[in-house]
């Protein structure tokens, strides 16, 4: 089989989205050219994927950082650093494909970059689609971008839709179902989990992933996040969109037809499935991944979600449906309360209380253009913050 050679710029290549996508692209050396590499202040560890994988611009977040990773690499990789070297990057014209796998809001701009440039775009940042929604999902139709999602149940539901999907209701799609671990406190008696600490919130028993996709997988902020996500990437209402909790992430997602069929998308934990499916799409390559064993599985186990543990579910819910920039607060609001919880600053079970409060007090609007977003963006952060000082 013969691919097109991709030029890919990897937005958080040090993260762990962004070396699971070099384990990938390593495996296959003549169809993917590492064109840009980024990171934010690991500078030893972007020094080591440039070594690697030579690509011709490397980012980081400060000026110093990026003077330190000068004196690291050859004189062939071009050093830049900020947010003008990242949506360089991500919209240059010999890159083809972006991978965009910063994690929170500091995404939104080098992301929305990659798609207004017309780009494969492979969505591992959900929270650049969280935030702006339609204006994200306008971009992308108007630009022509080809936007595939990393997410794993996101894309477990791309591999089940038909591949001219143009919506649910033409589609024949009754609901789509977005499958959850659980997380590590899945059975955590209620009254323990104010005194969970971080390393517990980030020991996900079935992924291995950044700190802070690992405490919202905890509090199931992050099945939140997804639920507004799918309904953008799906066109889907929220509430054609359901969660069954299903403890070996196994079954990343699945698709339910009016006639009764249900498509699901099945494979080992392991994000270099998805991130293979979207490098190749719409062909196929080897990612690594060893083969299922579903005699060794032996069950396949599913439960309904428990709203009184995981109050994040029910916010998330909330804001997918009132939209607006609802959803924009909700991540602020949440990333603010996360950063939190991860230096000592609150407990656990306060995560959700903080979004709680900042979302009870929300004055709504209706973004209609980036500026909005990012205004709603700071005052939702600023609004958290000051909920968490009275909370201490
Ligand atoms: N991990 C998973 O399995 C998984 C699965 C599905 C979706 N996702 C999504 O993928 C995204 C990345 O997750 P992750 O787990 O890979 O995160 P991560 O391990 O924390 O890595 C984040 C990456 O973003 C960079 N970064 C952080 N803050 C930045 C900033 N302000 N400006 C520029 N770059 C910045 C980091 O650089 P430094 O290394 O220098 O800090 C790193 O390269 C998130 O949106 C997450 O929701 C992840």
């Amino acid at each position: 089989m013969t691919f097109p050679q991709q030029n890919l710029t990897i937005l958080g290549s040090t993260g762990s989205i962004g070396v699971s996508t070099l384990n990938v692209v390593a495996r296959h050396p003549q169809q993917y050219q590492v064109f840009a590499l980024t990171a934010n202040q690991r500078v030893a560890e972007l020094a080591q994927q440039c070594q690697q994988f030579r690509p011709r611009y490397a980012v980081l977040g400060t000026e110093s950082a990026a003077q330190q990773l000068r004196s690291l690499v050859s004189s062939d990789v071009e050093v830049l650093w900020g947010e003008e070297g990242l949506a360089l990057v991500a919209a240059h014209k010999m890159a083809n494909t972006v991978m965009a796998a910063i994690v929170g809001a500091a995404g939104l701009i080098p992301t929305l970059a990659a798609v207004k440039a017309g780009k494969k775009v492979l969505l591992a940042n959900k929270e650049s689609l969280v935030m702006a929604g339609q204006l994200f999902m306008d971009v992308v139709h108007e630009s022509k971008a080809i936007l595939l999602p990393i997410d794993s149940e996101h894309n477990a539901i791309f591999q089940c839709l038909p591949v001219d999907y143009s919506g649910r209701e033409q589609a024949g799609v009754r609901r789509l179902l977005l499958s959850a671990s659980g997380g590590p406190f899945r059975t955590t008696p209620l009254s323990d989990l104010t005194a969970m600490t971080p390393n517990q919130a980030c020991a996900h028993p079935n992924w291995s992933m950044g700190r802070k996709i690992s405490v919202d997988s905890a509090t199931m902020m992050n099945k939140g996040l997804e639920l507004i996500e799918a309904s953008w990437l799906f066109t889907v209402d929220a509430k054609d969109i359901d969660i069954v909790i299903h403890p070996q992430s196994i079954i990343h997602s699945l698709v339910e037809y009016i006639d009764g069929s249900v498509l699901a998308q099945l494979g080992n934990p392991d994000m270099r499935t998805p991130i293979a499916h979207a490098l190749a799409w719409p062909q196929r390559i080897d990612s690594g991944v060893s083969s299922l064993d579903l005699i060794a599985i032996a069950n396949l186990n599913f439960e309904a979600p428990d709203e009184q543990r995981f109050p994040a579910l029910s916010l998330a819910r909330t804001a997918a449906v009132t939209r607006g920039d609802a959803p924009a607060a909700l991540n602020a609001a949440n990333e603010v309360a996360v950063e939190a919880f991860l230096n000592g600053a609150i407990g656990f079970t306060h995560i959700a209380d903080i979004v709680d409060r900042v979302m009870q007090s929300w004055p709504l609007g209706e973004p209609r253009e980036l500026g909005a977003v990012q205004e709603a963006d700071r005052r939702a952060r600023a609004m958290a913050t000051q909920a968490i000082s009275q909370q201490a």
